[in-house]
């Protein structure tokens, strides 16, 4: 069906104080995640309100509403950096599933392209989710090459099913691992939903954030190395805390220098502990060969099986030419799930 013309959408402005608009919002975001991921649990209402309430440290947000004949039809959310990538705008939307096709996601992208240089950003930035195995495919990588945006970098997002786990298999590598690790041990903690992160990690857990910054492929996307900053570590620490998020991390503890040299966190939503999130594995330049990224990741897992007992599959996304990253994975059984496109507008 040809889109209706899209003088029929009003875009408007929201802020999440106002809830009664905030609950439809959520609504249509619900029932569009439950028809186009079936598969994962939607995040709750209060845990979206408050990562909309508190976006990342040094971020603002900016948040609009399409509506058609006064109901909303769908939505969209700016995310801006402040400290660093001034540039860039990091953009999610959706259009409500019984409104698709009829031109609200053209016009909530129209309004964002309008409202960006206002802000003085150059460059936007959405990631989008493609599952593998669906036919048709996923509507939003067709919607945004037909508004002009292209793909900067695609990721393959692949789980680990954690009823597949060999763990004779698993403790075997682990210990290979150990035989090539000498003078490293490892430090675990959980934090977010259980508390704040330990003070005596933040400064070492700052720089390893800005390795994955600069040592991760990113294709094509505009995004400039940050500083090392131990308040954005606490700041994300709060913001995971505020919505219920919980996070397990293992460290590896290089014993001479007492530093920090690999790191590896796998996340949980409060709507459903029993799907992780991988996010973060790290191992600093002068520590690498010496397979602590799967020491690391095997740690960690053992652990979060511990801290999360109904922990059933594990995800996780890497760019395509991440060869190393995606070798340990394959290793440790992962299967290829779906695809994120981070589709990229200059503006
Ligand atoms: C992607 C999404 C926002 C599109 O919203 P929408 O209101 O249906 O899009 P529009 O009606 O404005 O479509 C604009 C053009 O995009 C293309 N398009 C949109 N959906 C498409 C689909 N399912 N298949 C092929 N092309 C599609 C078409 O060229 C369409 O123009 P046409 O209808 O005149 O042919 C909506 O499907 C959605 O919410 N998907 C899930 C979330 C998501 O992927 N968000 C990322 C947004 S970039």
């Amino acid at each position: 069906m040809p889109s209706v013309k899209s003088d029929v959408v009003d875009v408007v402005r929201f802020h999440p104080s106002d809830v009664t608009m905030g609950d439809e919002v959520y609504a249509g975001w619900r029932d569009a995640q439950l028809n186009d991921f079936p598969d994962q649990t939607p995040l709750d209402r209060a845990s979206i309100q408050s990562l909309l309430e508190n976006p990342p440290h040094g971020w603002t947000g900016e948040f609009y509403a399409a509506t058609v004949d006064g109901r909303i039809a769908g939505a969209v959310l700016l995310f801006l950096p402040g400290l660093d990538n001034t540039h860039l705008a990091h953009v999610e939307g959706w259009v409500h599933v019984g409104s698709r096709r009829q031109g609200v996601g053209r016009a909530l992208y129209e309004r964002t392209l309008e409202r960006l240089p206002e802000l003085g950003r150059t460059t936007l930035i959405v990631r989008i989710h493609d599952r593998a195995d669906i036919d048709p495919p996923a509507a939003g990588p067709r919607f945004a090459e037909a508004v002009g945006m292209s793909c900067a970098m695609t990721e393959v997002q692949r789980r680990q099913y954690l009823d597949e786990v060999d763990d004779g298999v698993f403790a075997a590598m682990l210990a290979d691992c150990w035989e090539r690790a000498e003078g490293y041990e490892v430090v675990r903690w959980t934090d977010g939903a259980d508390g704040p992160t330990p003070e005596e990690h933040v400064d070492d857990l700052s720089q390893l954030l800005v390795r994955l910054d600069t040592d991760a492929p990113h294709g094509d996307l505009r995004i400039e190395a940050r500083e090392p900053d131990p308040e954005a570590v606490r700041a994300l620490d709060h913001r995971n805390r505020a919505a219920g998020i919980r996070l397990v991390h293992t460290g590896v503890r290089h014993v001479a220098s007492g530093r920090i040299v690999a790191w590896t966190t796998i996340s949980t939503l409060p709507s459903d502990r029993g799907h992780g999130q991988q996010q973060i594995t790290v191992v600093d330049p002068g520590h690498r060969g010496r397979r602590l990224g799967t020491l690391a990741k095997l740690e960690n897992l053992a652990y979060a099986r511990r801290v999360e007992p109904g922990l059933r599959l594990v995800e996780t996304c890497n760019a395509d030419e991440n060869a190393h990253m995606i070798a340990i994975n394959e290793t440790l059984g992962y299967r290829v799930h779906g695809r994120v496109h981070n589709f990229q507008k200059e503006i």
